[in-house]
């Protein structure tokens, strides 16, 4: 059996920052369902935030912070980030991080959605790529044990503690015990439980699934983030770099719409702001086939291709449009998950043993609304502590002895899913839970259209057991890996569906047509869900407020 100090549970930037942070005299697995360099920290795009200039401080990265949160992030946890940050950045490039430059030889920041200071540090408009392959050669040092192509079913749990986990070697179709004294969950969001989102195909959600079905809590599950540039039809990301050097928004009128919403920050408001501003500048009419436009042609083509060189492309490969030449055709679409397993800012979970960082976590850095550029620098900032603290703990402890049984239970879930003879194909079955999220759970929200959600998921879930592989092999059969992670979109789904029909105002990215305002006396909290058998049960608990007390938010 395969033993580590410390194994860590994806290899994004959280994960893989995790790794090298951990002592070298320590024994470090870490383990993801793809190649490190295809996880998906390499689709980050438009930049990560730090105050590294002196005209700019933390207490203002801070203050744009708390605000975009919308006063649902808790205090202590921004204070760390924003605090580190410099530091990480300055870190990132002794590693080698090669982030644009001013003429004057200075990291370049641009602007981005929120941000009282261009506080954006980026690597043109393929930054996240830039730096997964920067921490990837860090882990080739590290000399980390990788698990390349395994997919982790479960947690292994005894008495309490995590101990380690289950997980299918996708070339051998093998189950195997993997023991840790610590376990680092680094598995990403949940973009794909709706239908269209500018995440892989990989971000299904598993690790937090995983902890829900230990008896972990979920926090603030309901506040899914729309990014306001998703590409027509294919909904990939269009960064917000690309409004931070100075694109606009026009709808079919040609109106800079913004005005309307956020007469300060136009097109860099928030994105909740900007998002549900182009929402209801579609469905009053005033769309361009199903989109509105973003406009970069005034940037000029030299700026275009040196800072905005991917989306050049993307734009002309996907959408057919040289954005030199014309506007892009661009709408909301899913993006980022603000909630996740509940975690201190020492990256601990409430399980003893186990942690969590990155976007799987939520300590709550993000709140009600993340920031662009906040996401890569909570991979940083928190990837390094959670490193740190589990190998603390993993050198305080003995390796836990524990049973059999979880192993048993896994081989006995895909024995029956490989068994069936007939029934329904899995992808049918995501594509239509991908659908009710996008229909009943997306921008604006009401009771009535969330309860039909509710109805239409309550369904889907009684099909889930008739589901049929045509796949019987063992070597790399991705559908029996689409029917586990089926699984986790479905565990999800229900509690992003059970938090927002319960939280009755409207804050951030969760937007009430029937509670419209933000209710601080009953709703100033975050939620907690809990897996009982009559699915999620709710909890609330307190948001930590220790510097800036709540006011309006206007952009
Ligand atoms: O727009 C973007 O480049 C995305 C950045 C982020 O989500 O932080």
């Amino acid at each position: 059996m395969q033993s580590h100090d410390v194994l860590i549970v994806g290899a994004g930037l959280a994960g893989m920052r995790a790794a090298v942070a951990i002592p070298s005299h320590l024994n470090v697995g870490i383990i993801s369902k793809v190649h490190p360099v295809r996880s998906h920290s390499v689709a980050a795009e438009g930049g990560i935030n730090a105050a590294v200039k002196p005209e700019d401080s933390w207490e203002s990265h801070m203050y744009d912070t708390v605000k975009g949160s919308d006063w649902l992030g808790d205090q202590d946890g921004i204070e760390i980030l924003c605090r580190f940050a410099p530091d990480d950045i300055m870190e990132l490039e002794r590693m080698g991080a090669l982030f644009s430059r001013d003429p004057d030889g200075q990291i370049s920041q641009r602007n981005f959605g929120g941000l009282g200071f261009p506080r954006t540090c980026y690597v043109a408009d393929r930054t996240g790529h830039a730096l997964v392959h920067l921490l990837y050669e860090q882990l080739m040092k590290r000399a980390a044990h990788v698990y390349e192509e395994w997919y982790v079913t479960s947690l292994v749990v005894e008495d309490g503690h995590c101990c380690g986990v289950i997980a299918l070697n996708l070339f051998t179709g093998e189950l195997s015990v993997i023991r840790a004294k610590a376990v680092i969950l680094a598995t990403g969001g949940y973009g794909r439980v709706y239908l269209i989102s500018t995440n892989g195909l990989i971000n299904t959600g598993d690790g937090m699934s995983m902890a829900y079905r230990a008896g972990l809590p979920l926090q603030d599950m309901e506040f899914v983030q729309f990014h306001p540039t998703t590409l027509k039809d294919s909904g990939i990301l269009i960064t917000e770099g690309a409004r931070g050097e100075g694109g606009y928004l026009f709808n079919s009128r040609g109106e800079r719409f913004m005005e309307k919403y956020a007469p300060n920050a136009m097109e860099l408001a928030c994105r909740d702001v900007v998002s549900r501003a182009e929402y209801q500048e579609i469905m009053e009419g005033r769309d361009v086939d199903g989109c509105v436009m973003l406009d970069l042609r005034h940037l000029g083509k030299a700026k275009i291709m040196e800072r905005l060189p991917q989306i050049w492309e993307l734009s002309l490969t996907y959408a057919g449009v040289d954005p030199v030449e014309a506007p892009i055709p661009i709408r909301p679409g899913v993006h980022y998950s603000m909630g996740g397993i509940r975690t201190n800012t020492r990256c601990e979970t409430p399980m003893p043993g186990l942690y969590a960082a990155g976007e799987c976590a939520c300590i709550s850095i993000h709140g009600a609304n993340r920031l662009g550029g906040n996401a890569l620098m909570e991979t940083i900032v928190f990837g390094h502590r959670a490193g740190r603290y589990a190998a603390e703990y993993a050198e305080s402890i003995k390796q836990i002895d524990f049973s059999d049984r979880v192993l048993e239970q896994d081989r006995e879930r895909i024995a029956s899913l490989m068994s069936r003879k007939n029934g329904e194909r899995v992808v049918a079955l995501r594509k239509e839970v991908g659908v009710i999220m996008m229909e009943h759970f997306g921008i604006l929200r009401s009771r009535e259209r969330m309860e039909e959600g509710k109805q239409r998921l309550k369904e889907v879930r009684s099909r889930l057991g008739n589901i049929y592989l045509q796949d019987r092999g063992k070597v790399f059969n991705l559908e029996l890996i689409e029917a586990l992670q089926l699984d986790s979109i479905m565990d999800l789904a229900e509690v992003i569906a059970a938090g927002a029909c319960s939280r009755e105002e409207s804050r951030g990215a969760h937007s009430r047509t029937d509670f419209p305002d933000r209710n601080d006396q009953d709703w100033m909290k975050h939620t907690l869900a809990y897996q009982s058998d009559q699915g999620p049960r709710l909890d609330y608990t307190d948001v930590n407020i220790t510097r800036i007390p709540p006011t309006e938010r206007s952009y």
